[in-house]
């Protein structure tokens, strides 16, 4: 991110899930705020995105993570989530619509520069900040999450849901498994989904050339895709840390859970999102 500047990929993938709810109807993934917060006219942000046929791909697939993702929080509401941080929130709006109030607390944590451009967008779309809802300042590269979330009154304590979506690929490393360790020793449980990306270099042709389009692209935004994974190697650290009931999708997989009637080649590798936990049923 270019230093004092918010994340110019939070309001990519918003705006990305605006469109998501006017070119396809929210058919994957529906957020009656995601054009409000967004402040620019439903009108433009639909011609913007058909002027990019090829970004459809993108659009589809950060609505399938944030679906996935809320699929999964309210499963894990029912097992007894009481908290729910969103790492490197961007524009995301789950905390705005949260049908659970005062149930589930809420905290987003993000680049101090993203969280305070967030909250002015807010203002401006008239969009109220709820009461369960606490605003974390992190920056992950310097500060620790458990610095953060103490500052803001996390219970560790109690069972917490994480999600971290078009984070991880941005960050090192060791940013990364500093951030899952932590995750993985909150004594009350844990479940987390994020996402990330086949390393470049497994990619058939025609991925490895829309990946390099997509690179290049938030590269020139100041943000480096950073960090990959191969999943066997990711499932095995991630199991070493604790986490259980892995649960990956990669593009077959998710075809076939939200596409199932498309045909067409289908790439094997390409972006994934995956659902963890370190809580025992
Ligand atoms: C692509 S956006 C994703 C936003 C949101 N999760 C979504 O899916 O729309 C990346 C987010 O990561 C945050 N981020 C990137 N690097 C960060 C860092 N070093 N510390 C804190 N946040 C960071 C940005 O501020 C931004 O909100």
């Amino acid at each position: 991110m270019e230093p004092g500047q918010p994340s110019r990929t939070a309001l990519a993938a918003a705006a990305h899930r605006a469109a998501h709810q006017l070119l396809e109807n929210g058919s994957i993934f529906a957020d009656p705020l995601a054009v409000r917060i967004l402040g620019v006219d439903a009108e433009r942000v639909a011609r913007e995105a058909r002027e990019q046929p090829a970004r459809r791909r993108m659009r589809l697939f950060i609505a399938v993570r944030t679906r996935f993702a809320e699929d999964a929080l309210a499963a894990a509401v029912e097992r007894g989530v009481r908290q729910l941080v969103v790492l490197g929130a961007g524009l995301d709006t789950i905390a705005f619509r949260s049908p659970w109030g005062d149930r589930v607390r809420m905290f987003e944590v993000d680049h101090p520069a993203t969280q305070a451009w967030k909250r002015a967008r807010l203002a401006d779309a008239g969009i109220k900040e709820p009461q369960w809802l606490i605003f974390a300042p992190v920056q992950f590269e310097l500060e620790t999450l458990a610095d953060g979330l103490a500052t803001a009154g996390f219970d560790p304590a109690q069972q917490t849901f994480f999600t971290w979506l078009g984070v991880v690929p941005y960050l090192t490393e060791a940013a990364i498994w500093r951030t899952l360790g932590f995750i993985a020793g909150v004594p009350g449980g844990a479940h987390v989904v994020f996402d990330y990306a086949d390393p470049p270099e497994s990619l058939s042709p025609e991925m490895r050339a829309y990946r390099d389009e997509g690179a290049a692209r938030v590269a020139a935004l100041g943000e480096k895709w950073l960090t990959h994974f191969e999943p066997q190697e990711l499932h095995g650290k991630l199991a070493g840390l604790g986490f259980r009931e892995i649960e990956d999708l990669g593009p077959p997989e998710i075809r076939a859970r939200y596409f199932p009637s498309s045909t067409g080649p289908l790439p094997e590798r390409g972006g994934h999102v995956l659902r963890a936990t370190t809580v025992r049923t």
